[in-house]
C-alpha cells in the first residue's frame, strides 16, 4: 500500500472523510467486546477514534483476533466512516478488516499507578496520552527556539559537551574519565560562545546541559536542555529584552499549533494568550526582597539568594514572567560583573515564570575584568591555568557582551502546567534516576 493512501484519525475527525472506505493503523487503546461485537477505540499520533467489529462483517480469523487483541496490540484497519453522536469525537469506522500486526502482551500500565511506577515504566507510558501532548509541545518550544534565534540574525553555534572548566561552580560538576585525565561534562555553553562572538557576533545554542543538582526537587534535572545565546555589543538591558521577546514567541507558536494539546493537559489557554501579549516588567533584586519585606510581610535579609520560597512569594504579585535583576555580587558566578552603579550588586538577571515554576531563563553582562575574575576563581579554589584561554578574549579585542540561558524543560513545564519538571522530558535523569 502507498504511503498516503493511510488516513490519520484526526482527518476522520474533522468530519472530511464520512461515507468513505478508509485505512487506518495503530494501536489499540481500549477494547471490550460481547458477543458477536468487537468496540475498540484505536489511536495514532493525531487522535483517538472508536471502531466496532461486527462478526459478519469480517473474515472469521478477524474477528477472532480482535476479540483477543489486547491493549497496545499493533492493527491495520479498513472501514467505512459514519457519523454517531454516541461515539467519542462524533465518528466510528466501521470494519471490514482487522489486521493484528502484533499481538500486546499484557501491559503494565494500568490505571492509577504510582509516579516511581511510570517512571520505570517510562519507555512505554511516553505513548500516554499526557506525555504525548507534553513531547508535541515540547517539539514546537524547540522548533520555536531555533526559528527566534535565526529570524532574529543569530549563528547557531556549537560548543564541545566535554569541557575542562567549570562555568556555574564545581560543586554541580559531573566528573567524566578522560584517557588518562578527567574533564566534565558540560554545565553551559558559555564560555565557548563568549570566544565565538568575536567571530560570529550574535549566536545561540540549544544542547543538552549537565549539573550534579544533590537534591530533589521539582525543578531539578542531572541532564536537561538549555537555550543559550551570547551577543558581542549588548548590554544587560539589551538581553533581558530578548530574553522576554524569546519568551512570548515562544508561548505564541505553542498557542498555534497545540491548542489540543494544552486541552489534554487541561491548561488556561485564555491566561496563556495573555501573557504571550503582556509586557514583563524588571525590577531589582532589592525592589524584590521589599516587595517580600513589605507586602508578603517576611523577614528576608539583603543579600542572601532567592531559594523557591521566595520566588514563589514574590510571584504572588505578578501574573507574567518578571525579570530580577542586580542579585548581590557576592553569589554571583565569576563572570558577573558589578555593576559600577550599583557594586553591591552584578550586571546580571533571573527571569522568573509564574505560579511556582521559578527561574526559567538566568543571564548577565559578562565581566571584562580579568583581576576581578582570577580573585573570585581563586576563592573557589580554581586553578587559574585553566582560564587563561577565556582570559585571552580579554586581551585581543575585547567588546561589551551579554547572553543567557533558558532552561528548555522549565518553560515547557510551565507552559504545560505540570507539576514536576520530570515529565517535561521524555527520559529524565535526576540523583535518584538513571534508567531506563
Ligand atoms: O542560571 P543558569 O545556571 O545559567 C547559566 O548556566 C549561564 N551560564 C547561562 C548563560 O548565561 N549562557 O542556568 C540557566 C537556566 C536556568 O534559568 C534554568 O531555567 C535552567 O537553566 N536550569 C535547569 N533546568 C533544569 N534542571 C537544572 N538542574 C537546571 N539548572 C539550570
Ligand atoms: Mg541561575
Amino acid at each position: 500500500m502507498s504511503k498516503d493512501s493511510w488516513t490519520k484519525i484526526d482527518e476522520i475527525l474533522s468530519g472530511k472523510k464520512t461515507g468513505k472506505t478508509i485505512n487506518i493503523r495503530g494501536w489499540i487503546y481500549r477494547t471490550r467486546s460481547s458477543g458477536n461485537l468487537v468496540f475498540a477505540i484505536i489511536r495514532d499520533v493525531t487522535g483517538t477514534l472508536q471502531v466496532t467489529v461486527f462478526k459478519d462483517n469480517v473474515p472469521e480469523k478477524e474477528f477472532e483476533d480482535a476479540k483477543k487483541a489486547l491493549v497496545e496490540s499493533s492493527v491495520e484497519i479498513v472501514g467505512t466512516v459514519v457519523e454517531d453522536k454516541r461515539a467519542p469525537g462524533g465518528y466510528e469506522i466501521q470494519v471490514s478488516n482487522f489486521n493484528v500486526i502484533n499481538f500486546a502482551e499484557k501491559f503494565p500500565i494500568v490505571k492509577d499507578q504510582s509516579p516511581e511506577f511510570l517512571l520505570d515504566q517510562r519507555h512505554l507510558w511516553i505513548r500516554s496520552q499526557k506525555l504525548k501532548a507534553i513531547l508535541k509541545i515540547r517539539s514546537t518550544v524547540v522548533g520555536a527556539i531555533h526559528q527566534f534565534f535565526r529570524e532574529n540574525g543569530y549563528y547557531e553555534f556549537d560548543a564541545p559537551v566535554l569541557q575542562p572548566n567549570q562555568c556555574e561552580g564545581g560543586s554541580t560538576l559531573f566528573e567524566v574519565k578522560y584517557y588518562k585525565n578527567k574533564t566534565y561534562l558540560s554545565q553551559s555553553w558559555q564560555l565557548y560562545a563568549e570566544a565565538a562572538i568575536f567571530s560570529l557576533e550574535k549566536i545561540y545554542n540549544m544542547g543538552p546541559t549537565f549539573r550534579a543538582e544533590k537534591s530533589k526537587t521539582s525543578r531539578h534535572l542531572s541532564e536537561f536542555w538549555m537555550a543559550e545565546m551570547e551577543a558581542a555589543w549588548m548590554d544587560l538591558h539589551d538581553v533581558t529584552e530578548v530574553a522576554k521577546d524569546e519568551v512570548r514567541f515562544i508561548l505564541k507558536e505553542v498557542l498555534k499549533n497545540n491548542k489540543p494539546e494544552l486541552e489534554i493537559l487541561k491548561q488556561d489557554i485564555k491566561k496563556l494568550e495573555k501573557i504571550s501579549k503582556a509586557k514583563f516588567p524588571t525590577i531589582t533584586y532589592t525592589e524584590a526582597i521589599n516587595i517580600l519585606n513589605e507586602k508578603a510581610k517576611m523577614n528576608f535579609e539583603w543579600g542572601k539568594d532567592l531559594r523557591t520560597l521566595e520566588e514563589n512569594k514574590l510571584m504572588d504579585y505578578f501574573e507574567t514572567p518578571v525579570v530580577v535583576t542586580n542579585y548581590p555580587i557576592e553569589i554571583m558566578a565569576f563572570y558577573k560583573p558589578r555593576d559600577p552603579k550599583d557594586p553591591k550588586t552584578a550586571l546580571c538577571f533571573d527571569m522568573i515564570a509564574p505560579e511556582g515554576y521559578g527561574e526559567i531563563v538566568g543571564g548577565s553582562q559578562r565581566s571584562l575584568d580579568i583581576k576581578d575574575m582570577t580573585q573570585r576563581l581563586k576563592a573557589e579554589g580554581e586553578d587559574i591555568k585553566n582560564y587563561e584561554w577565556y582570559f585571552d578574549l580579554r586581551r585581543f579585542g575585547s567588546v561589551p557582551h551579554s547572553g543567557y540561558g533558558l532552561g528548555v524543560e522549565r518553560v515547557v513545564a510551565w507552559i504545560c502546567g505540570i507539576d514536576n519538571i520530570k515529565d517535561a522530558i521524555p527520559f529524565p535523569r535526576t540523583i535518584i534516576r538513571f534508567r531506563p
